[in-house]
């Protein structure tokens, strides 16, 4: 018998998917959104980080701390369903997510490509070596691997710096059948650009969103809401519940 070849379904989260959870989103129109409050080239940048190293922890540890107080939402449970099915019936689910939270694997979320880093990791930036790293981080903090002090960084990709996994994202893209982008403005490249990445490849393509981000017409679908809501509703029909 002819073995039936692999599915595989490409999911790209941002934060709309945390907003749910209580984590603030980067871009809402009003003073809510992360970068409408404060300056990303005094925070999230490495000049920032090497001006004013104290600063930058201060705001990467209020981050950890409140991301590590959040919940995950129905939307991320969905997606680890949908991982599950897509599992079970010899198909796979690519999650890759911009977001630096763990939500998607607090609600059981198994492989999970963080392209812009993780709050929960620290890279040093004289032995370059990853950890794990869940309190606060300050410039007095050595690093366990090469004890040198005052090196560590938040492991998260900043502004001007190229993001993370970028050859496994486009080769598990080009394997897809369905591309979908959940909670994300479509606004900071390169993830803005796998919809058009996809669409060349005549992959169908989805948006599941709030309102339309920046490039709502690169969709051939979309679905508007909370993704509370939203995304639970399009699991259970891709998954034919
Ligand atoms: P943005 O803040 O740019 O966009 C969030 C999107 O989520 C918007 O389009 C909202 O409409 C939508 N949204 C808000 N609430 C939602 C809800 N309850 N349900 C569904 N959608 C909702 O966030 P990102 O696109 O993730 O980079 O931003 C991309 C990157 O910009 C981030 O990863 C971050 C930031 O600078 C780094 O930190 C490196």
């Amino acid at each position: 018998m002819a073995e039936r070849p692999t599915k595989i379904v490409f999911v790209l989260t941002g934060a709309g998917i945390s907003a749910e959870s209580g984590l603030g989103t980067f871009r809402e129109p009003d003073q809510t959104g992360l970068w409408s409050r404060l300056d990303p080239s005094k925070l999230a940048t490495p000049e920032a980080f090497a001006s004013d190293p104290a600063a930058v922890h201060a705001f990467y540890n209020t981050r950890r701390r409140d991301a590590a107080a959040a919940q995950p939402n129905a939307a991320h449970r969905a997606l680890a369903e949908l991982e599950a099915g897509l599992t079970a019936r010899g198909d796979l689910l690519a999650l890759v997510t911009q977001n630096v939270d763990d939500l998607h694997e607090r609600a059981g979320s198994r492989q999970v490509v963080h392209m812009h880093g993780e709050l929960n990791k620290v890279r040093c930036t004289g032995c370059s070596q990853v950890q794990a790293w869940t309190t606060d981080l300050g410039t007095d903090d050595i690093c366990p691997v090469c004890a040198r002090r005052g090196s560590l960084r938040p492991d998260i990709v900043w502004f001007g710096e190229t993001p993370m996994h970028l050859s496994l994202i486009t080769r598990a893209l080009e394997a897809s059948m369905l591309f979908v982008a959940i909670g994300t403005s479509g606004s900071v490249y390169p993830a803005a650009g796998l919809v058009s990445h996809a669409r060349a490849l005549a992959i169908p393509t989805c948006e599941i969103n709030l309102a339309p981000s920046d490039n709502a017409e690169e969709f051939d679908e979309a679905l508007y809401g909370p993704a509370s809501e939203t995304v639970p509703a399009w699991v259970a029909r891709l998954l034919g519940h």
